[in-house]
């Protein structure tokens, strides 16, 4: 029976519950991920948006404020407890965001291989508008600088001849007194490192870069001028891909793995495990030349396939792929999954890994910045993902991604009608997506506007902007800025985009708030 004509149904997902370390990975399928486009509009014309107005993040005008002269701004996160409750210190809110030099004489889009974390700060409470076309305010943070002093974080690879070493996204916990647990990912890249991030291409030949997770304290003061670190010079290592659950740079060069964020499971206080959620890829081989560096690491060394699993279609829908279909196709390069571990100490420097929460096989490649998010006894899990990452015959916006359980792991059942999209950017899936710095000629100019949302309390998200317009052969405007902060309605297994939130539903630029306060001293 096909709930929609023409369509495939979506993978039916019960939500049930299974124990952390259960061997149960739930699976984003692409019969699921068929349901973007069965939502997506057929006739939308050249430049619009083919998606739901209420799944899609409203239209940012091209006249933002820069939140900083000196640096790009992207990726950003704030102080948070172990209930991702944002907390201002001593009367200020600070935010962490990978920041590059904007006068250092690369491109906005080379910023990944020069990334470094930043901190802002400003007076706890402030509040922005973003009304279109006024001379809106960037938020007001002031810049206060590096998180980490320089050549701290290289200090971990025992190779120390690397071509570039930068600081990746992560999350950050406030402890007790003054005490902070800085969570990110630390990479370093070498002469003809094969990533998609750069460091060249020479077919895999070269020594692949090398993402870790990585655990750093410092202390954090503020007086009435502002704010201020100190530490951040040791870096604990945390983690690398084990080649078992999490795909390593042996079995693939062009491995994903990043973004940690740790949290408590709040809807279980008797549990006070500290979890971590990250970005990882399913631990399959990717081509036959890598197996015997596989076997050799005593590592997975199957070669990555696409399953029926993976598929999810109902037996006998008429409208399913079949697995050949989708292998030939190539489905089996996107090995997306959410990772999760737990700390064995209670200062969290030591982990081991549990089974992923989610795999995105043959569906997508990146599923990044994964958080979860407690409300009504639920789980959601929230991560961020692109158009360009999909699979083969799939697609989907720029944006954020949301999923429902009733348990940390879970048969996590996509938002929205099995769409998954919590909040997209407008995007016309008729016509091809085009690149950041050059949309497609028939793309909607908001396709890249922003990215890397996180979704903070109360449904509030936070994003920064990286390309508005652009298509119909102009130059876009490149951001590099927070954007407007936007609000979605979470119910159920549903989520929609509050138009009446802000100025047509955008908030402040930067509007990063903290929900709860600490001064000097305070407990957790
Ligand atoms: C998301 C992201 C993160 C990564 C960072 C690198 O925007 O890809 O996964 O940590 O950007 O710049």
């Amino acid at each position: 029976q096909a709930d929609n004509p023409g369509w495939p149904n979506a993978t039916d997902h019960t939500q049930e519950a299974y124990p952390v370390d259960a061997e149960f990975t739930a699976r984003w399928t692409r019969a699921d991920a068929m349901q973007i486009q069965r939502i997506s509009d057929p006739d939308a014309a050249s430049g619009e948006s083919s998606l739901p107005e209420q799944y899609t993040m409203p239209e940012i005008d091209n006249g933002f404020p820069t939140t900083s002269e000196d640096v790009w701004v992207w990726d950003t996160w704030t102080l948070t407890d172990d209930a991702a409750n944002q907390l201002s210190y001593n009367g200020w809110e600070v935010i962490f965001a990978l920041v590059a030099d904007r006068h250092a004489g690369y491109t906005f889009d080379d910023r990944h291989t020069h990334a470094r974390l930043g901190y802002f700060y400003r007076k706890a409470g402030t509040e922005t508008s973003s009304s279109a076309g006024s001379a809106a305010s960037n938020g007001e943070w002031i810049y206060g600088g590096h998180v980490f002093p320089d050549g701290a974080t290289g200090a971990i690879f025992e190779d120390q001849a690397f071509t570039a070493q930068t600081e990746w996204s992560g999350s950050a916990r406030l402890m007790d007194d003054n005490k902070i647990r800085l969570f990110y990912t630390s990479v370093a890249f070498y002469e003809g490192s094969d990533s998609d991030y750069g460091g060249g291409d020479d077919g895999g030949t070269g020594k692949p870069y090398d993402p870790r997770i990585v655990q750093s304290e410092g202390r954090i003061y503020a007086d009435d001028q502002g704010v201020w670190f100190t530490g951040f010079r040791d870096q604990h290592e945390l983690l690398v891909p084990d080649g078992h659950y999490y795909q390593s740079r042996i079995q693939n060069p062009n491995v994903n793995f990043r973004d940690p964020f740790t949290f408590r499971d709040q809807n279980n206080p008797a549990d006070t495990t500290d979890y971590m959620v990250f970005e990882g890829n399913t631990a399959y081989v990717r081509e036959p030349e890598y197996v015997e560096a596989a076997a050799a690491a005593g590592q997975n060394t199957e070669l990555a396939t696409c399953t029926a699993e993976d598929l999810g279609y109902d037996e006998g829908d008429p409208q399913a792929e079949t697995v050949d279909e989708v292998n030939a196709l190539g489905g089996r390069y996107q090995l997306a999954n959410v990772g999760l571990a737990r700390a064995t100490n209670k200062a969290m420097t030591q982990w081991e890994y549990l089974p992923p929460l989610l795999s995105g096989n043959c569906v997508n490649d990146q599923t990044e910045r994964p958080q979860i998010y407690f409300q009504d006894g639920k789980y959601y899990l929230f991560t961020i993902s692109h158009r360009e990452t999909y699979a083969s015959g799939m697609m989907g916006p720029e944006g954020v991604y949301g999923f429902v359980g009733n348990g940390l792991r879970s048969d996590y059942e996509p938002l929205n009608d099995s769409t998954g999209i919590a909040l997209g950017n407008p995007i016309n899936l008729n016509f091809n997506p085009g690149k950041p710095y050059a949309p497609d000629w028939n793309q909607s100019p908001y396709t890249y506007q922003s990215y890397s949302h996180y979704v903070m309390p109360g449904g509030l998200v936070e994003s920064f902007i990286d390309s508005i317009g652009g298509n119909h052969d102009a130059t876009p405007v490149r951001g590099g800025s927070l954007a407007p902060t936007v609000r979605i309605l979470i119910s159920g297994s549903t989520s929609s985009v509050d138009r009446t939130y802000g100025d047509g539903g955008l908030g402040g630029f930067g509007h990063i708030p903290a929900n709860l306060s600490r001064s000097n001293g305070g407990d957790v």
